[in-house]
């Protein structure tokens, strides 16, 4: 991650020689995500001549050919996200460059030949430092790692490191993310596991950590001496799109809880760690994750809210619900929608119950902390307005309109008593100027660097499902479904799970 003090920039080094090998080369990650990060990294000089790109996957086409292909789809969605105004497009000379170091080995991933092969590519770049990205399915995780293990290409020396890139989902619960771990740590170490999870490569994720503990004024009301309570919203507006298949077993609560909204609320609630190294990061974030109040099953009924999306129309046009999507049961009770209430149990939390909600087919589309602050002790002005006040809160928006903002009141200026809300706040795009990127960006980077600090740590990975657990066990006996129609922000019923603390919602906005 880099981070350093004061207004100077650091210049990042350039990333060492490496082969970078993407298992599941014809996959949408790779298309849509890691070639074009890794074109941002090479036009922006973070990584150069001597990174070698190899795809890995079964069907045969050339080292040309795969070079070719993913230089339309690159084109083609830059073509149509420039015309969004989003993003530049591809210059010519500089993708040429990075072409001539893109090659393909042609292989099953369960068959040990294609790891003889692996080894020869090594060879043959001359660049003995790899990383293996498995953008898989994750039923191959533990196979590929076990062979990457058994061919000898997991051993490190000097001159040259081995690492391995894993994206979630981590297992699908508390013993099979257990199993994971313990299969790969069989065959590497720790310091050689690479778990991404995207929602690290966004800044302002980052820059929870940079504000909190580089702003001293944080720390004298970040308790639960002055915080009430803490909301945390991922709101989506698309539906499942074309993963029914995969939405169907996975659902809301696995698909963005113990990874993505874990995260969110470790990056709220975490110690200040002893210095920015991964160590220290990491072993706070594991920490708090860990305090996390495993619920009871009747109590993680009572805490938790499932919500499903239902046909709509909007503007005279038919949205669909969930069960009509395309590889979805028609009598599905896979939620889209999930509300929860967790509490984390140390020095600095207790008492501060954390509200978590995400869903598809949502109104809005924002991911957002809002931290909601204690009233004033006493109310100065009786009999006005002033009286009623809501609760401050300090909203964090992670996306799309990412920035900071306090909600404050003021006066209205005039002899009435009058008051209105306003915000105080900062928006990134007004006092930086961001480059296109993915989000992938800093995460790749990290990897060939070799910074762990945005990624997760196997205890992390457990200590999370260990938190989830107890939703999933009460919910395979309780499996009903709140229904809220697409364009809504979630059934009523998550209300409720608020308004039983007096407490409610902050209205999704940007
Ligand atoms: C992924 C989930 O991990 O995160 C998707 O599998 C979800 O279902 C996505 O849409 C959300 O990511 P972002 O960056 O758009 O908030």
């Amino acid at each position: 991650m880099g981070l350093s003090r004061g207004s100077s920039q650091q210049t990042p080094a350039v990333a060492p020689p490496t082969t970078l090998f993407l298992f599941g080369a014809h996959g949408d990650l790779v298309k849509r995500l890691l070639m074009p990060a890794l074109y941002n990294l090479f036009r922006d000089g973070l990584v150069d001549d001597n990174l070698h790109i190899v795809g890995v996957d079964h069907n045969a086409i050339s080292d040309a050919d795969f070079a070719k292909k993913l230089e339309d789809f690159i084109r083609q969605e830059a073509a149509g996200k420039v015309a969004e105004g989003g993003k530049e497009p591809l210059d010519a000379e500089l993708w040429r460059r990075l072409a001539s170091r893109i090659s393909y080995v042609q292989g099953d991933f369960l068959d040990d030949s294609t790891y003889a092969d692996i080894a020869s590519k090594i060879e043959s770049t001359g660049t003995s430092n790899a990383v293996f990205y498995l953008a898989t399915a994750p039923r191959f995780f533990s196979e590929v790692a076990q062979r990457l293990g058994s061919s000898g290409l997991l051993v490190e020396s000097e001159e040259a490191f081995r690492r391995v890139v894993i994206e979630k989902p981590f297992g699908s619960d508390l013993p099979s993310a257990v199993a994971l771990n313990a299969c790969l740590l069989k065959v590497m170490s720790e310091k050689q596991i690479y778990r991404i999870d995207h929602y690290l490569g966004k800044e302002t994720v980052q820059n929870i950590l940079v504000s909190r503990f580089s702003n001293g004024l944080f720390e004298s009301f970040w308790n639960n001496h002055y915080i009430d309570h803490v909301q945390i919203t991922a709101a989506e507006t698309v539906g499942v799109e074309t993963r029914g298949s995969f939405y169907e077993h996975t659902g809301a609560l696995r698909d963005m809880v113990p990874n993505h909204l874990f995260q969110l609320l470790a990056m709220v609630a975490m110690e200040p760690p002893a210095a920015f190294g991964a160590d220290a990061v990491r072993g706070e974030k594991a920490k708090v994750v860990g305090a996390i109040r495993p619920w009871s099953e009747q109590e993680a009924l009572a805490n938790s809210v499932r919500g499903q999306y239902a046909e709509n129309s909007k503007d005279g046009k038919v949205v669909p619900g969930y069960r009509q999507e395309n590889k979805v049961e028609p009598d599905s009770t896979t939620e889209t929608f999930v509300a929860l209430k967790v509490m984390v149990d140390n020095w600095r939390w207790v008492g501060v119950p954390f509200y978590l909600r995400t869903g598809k087919r949502m109104g809005v589309r924002s991911t957002e902390i809002a931290i909601s602050f204690k009233p004033a002790p006493y109310a100065q002005f009786r009999d006005t307005e002033v009286d009623r006040l809501k609760p401050n809160f300090l909203r964090i928006q992670i996306q799309p309109n990412e920035g900071m903002w306090f909600d404050l009141f003021a006066k209205r200026p005039g002899p009435t008593l009058d008051m209105e809300d306003i915000e105080l706040g900062f928006a990134y795009k007004d006092f930086f100027e961001m480059q296109p990127s993915t989000g992938y960006e800093t995460l790749i980077y990290d990897c060939l660097t070799g910074d762990q600090t945005l990624f997760q740590r196997a205890d992390n990975i457990e200590n999370g499902w260990r938190a989830v657990q107890p939703f999933l066990d009460a919910w395979q006996k309780n499996p009903q479904v709140e229904f809220y129609k697409a364009g809504e922000d979630g059934p009523a019923a998550a209300d409720d799970l608020l308004a039983r603390d007096g407490r409610e919602w902050r209205d999704i906005d940007v």
